[in-house]
């Protein structure tokens, strides 16, 4: 049994994780996170409490960091601004938590000689051409599109520098595009549900031909588990469950799902700078460390997701109107 820390633990994926990691081991939990916009304490509603602690926090308060650093076994890092909409309108969070937090955590993760596990993202390699037969790959090179990405890069290459100059035992996922319960309206998958469910068209940027390689959230969480019992100090492994789909085709998909004409949605005007493909070869995390996803059937998965947003309007209403407005003062 281990005592593990999981910062932004109130998020999407992090509270995905605490609730996969309370269902699947005997382990117990600190989350630590600050409770932004992005944050739901409701998010760990229901787990409990002698197992799951939440403490509202900065990952970039160091004292705070050291203080839980010490009660803990190991690290699991998912804390973040995640938004590149919102990192193309005020890059500035983005460094002070992903960089300037990262680094405050891999200095305690040294000090405490803790085992420490960086969740990052598939965007630090760039996008690919849509008919390029390609994948990621770790050995593929860095090359960040938006101020969101190329910190999330920066605090990757923190980590890095972290395990090489001070030994500390640390490893690296980038995964592609989770879904799943729990995930902000602000994300393409859930804004388009919830508009559904609240008579909105969808919002479709630009052509809608952009490919993201789609991963259930419990998958994300199995594998994040997978490397921390498994994976080598120093090594990276990508996450993906080979779920690459357009844009397009996930937007008329939750129109059938929800029963509406396939073609009740509108073009708005796309995101600058709008990386193009995403998809991931995890041939690494699979032969190496024996891991595979459980969601192999987007259907299903998106058919389930859509469930819980029509059973859960009361966590995510709070945040939709601000949402909607914000995107509508920028076309989108
Ligand atoms: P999210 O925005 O839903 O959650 C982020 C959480 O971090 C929130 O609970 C927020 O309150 C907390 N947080 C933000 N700043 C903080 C700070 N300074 N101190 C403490 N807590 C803070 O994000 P998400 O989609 O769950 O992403 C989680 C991690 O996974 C991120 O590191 C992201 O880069 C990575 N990731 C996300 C995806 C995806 O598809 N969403 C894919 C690959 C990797
Ligand atoms: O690839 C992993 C990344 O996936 C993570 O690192 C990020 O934290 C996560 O937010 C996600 O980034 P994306 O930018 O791919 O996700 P987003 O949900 O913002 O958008 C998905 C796609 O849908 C993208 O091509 C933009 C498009 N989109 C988005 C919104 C919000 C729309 O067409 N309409 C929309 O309303």
């Amino acid at each position: 049994m281990s005592h593990l820390l999981v910062t932004g633990g109130a998020g999407f994926i992090g509270s995905n994780f605490v609730h996969h990691v309370v269902g699947n081991t005997d382990d117990s939990v600190i989350v630590l996170d600050k409770l932004t916009y992005a944050g739901n304490a409701a998010s760990l509603a229901g787990l409990p409490e002698d197992r799951v602690r939440l403490v509202q926090g900065d990952i970039a308060d160091a004292a705070l960091v050291d203080e839980l650093f010490g009660q803990v076994d190991a690290v699991v890092h998912y804390a973040a601004e995640s938004h590149n909409d919102n990192s193309l309108h005020d890059p500035r969070p983005f460094l002070d938590t992903n960089i300037v937090g990262t680094y405050t955590l891999l200095e305690a993760a040294r000090k405490h000689d803790k085992r420490f596990h960086h969740i990052s993202t598939d965007e630090v390699y760039g996008d690919l051409e849509l008919d390029d037969p390609a994948r990621f790959t770790e050995s593929t090179p860095y090359n960040p599109s938006s101020p969101y990405s190329s910190t999330k890069a920066g605090s990757d290459l923190l980590v890095r520098a972290w395990v090489r100059s001070f030994g500390v035992k640390a490893t690296i996922s980038n995964c592609s595009n989770n879904y799943g319960p729990y995930q902000h309206v602000e994300k393409f998958i859930p804004r388009q549900i919830t508009n559904v469910l609240r008579g909105i068209r969808p919002k479709l940027y630009g052509k809608g031909e952009n490919v993201r390689d789609w991963i259930h959230a419990d998958d994300h969480s199995s594998a994040v588990l997978t490397i921390l019992d498994k994976g080598v100090i120093g090594e990276t492994y990508l996450i993906g469950a080979d779920g690459e789909k357009d844009n397009k085709t996930v937007v008329e998909l939750i129109l059938a799902l929800t029963g509406n004409p396939t073609d009740a949605y509108d073009h708005v005007t796309d995101r600058p700078g709008h990386d193009l493909r995403y998809a991931i070869d995890s041939t690494k995390l699979r032969t190496e460390l024996g891991w595979t996803p459980r969601y192999q059937d987007f259907e299903a998965g998106l058919k389930a997701t859509i469930d819980w947003y029509r059973d859960n309007e009361d966590w995510w209403a709070p945040a939709k109107d601000g949402v909607e407005a914000f995107y509508a003062s920028k076309g989108q």
